[in-house]
């Protein structure tokens, strides 16, 4: 695929865990185990692609309506994922950042995203950007929020931008949705204004390379117009 036709930054909500399960008589969480080996393959394969920054919504700020004890499997397993995986973030050269309403997960999951934030920060090859207890209003009203507290008495574009979780987190390109779902969810709210978006029947766990693949392809051949015209 032709570099500049790649899309700079992409963003997955990972969705259709708990179907997965279900369909096999297995409870939810094993959904979630599963596919978190889906998110393994997808992030080396994105950084071998060439992708600049790959967002995966990993746990919404809605989630918290679900069973405490499926929220516990989340960040257990989000924890065991991300101490578990730092080498091979280093070995693909992967820069883990986290971002959302951090503050409000246990302090044993803060604590170990700082440590893999901090030991692969200075990597320079793909950013994997990691959702957790993320919304994207929620993201825009912080934003605001702090803005305030700075004493911006005006927001502009810039101001807020400079104040969202991860600044120089560029508009999203590509966003990718599994599970059949033909839905926004609260993710990335403003960096998502002209994204394109593409949409999978296919459920998490059953999601591969290949099928990201050809969602890199079909947004190779989409005509971007950002509210111009295209002269040829
Ligand atoms: C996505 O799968 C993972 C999270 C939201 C954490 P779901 O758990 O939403 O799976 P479905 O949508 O119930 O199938
Ligand atoms: C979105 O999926 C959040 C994540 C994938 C983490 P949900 O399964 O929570 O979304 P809804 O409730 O179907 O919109
Ligand atoms: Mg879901």
């Amino acid at each position: 695929m032709e570099v500049e036709s790649l899309p700079c930054h992409v963003g997955i909500i990972m969705d259709g865990n708990g179907r997965w399960a279900k369909r096999r008589g297995l409870p939810r969480i094993e959904g979630h185990r599963v596919g978190a080996e889906t998110t393994e393959k997808i992030v080396v394969a994105a950084s071998k692609l060439g992708i600049k920054y790959l967002s995966l919504f990993a746990f919404s700020t809605e989630n918290w309506k679900r069973p405490k004890e499926e929220v516990n499997f989340l960040f257990n397993l989000m924890y065991q994922y991300v101490l578990g995986k730092l080498e091979l973030f280093l070995e693909n050269n992967v820069r883990f950042r986290v971002m959302g309403r951090l503050r409000e997960l246990p302090s044993y999951l803060q604590e170990g995203f700082k440590e893999i934030e901090l030991k692969t920060s200075h990597c320079s090859g793909m950013t994997a950007v990691f959702a957790v207890n993320y919304g994207g209003r929620q993201e825009i009203i912080d934003a605001v929020n702090r803005a305030i507290k700075d004493g911006h008495l005006e927001i502009t574009e810039e101001v807020l931008r400079s104040y969202l979780y991860i600044p120089e987190l560029p508009d999203l390109d590509l966003l990718i949705r599994t599970s059949g779902e033909l839905r926004i969810s609260n993710f990335l709210i403003w960096q998502s204004a002209y994204t394109e978006l593409w949409f999978t029947n296919t459920l998490w766990p059953d999601f591969t390379v290949e099928e990201f693949k050809k969602a890199l392809l079909d947004y190779s051949k989409r005509e971007r117009r950002f509210g111009g015209i295209n002269e040829k």
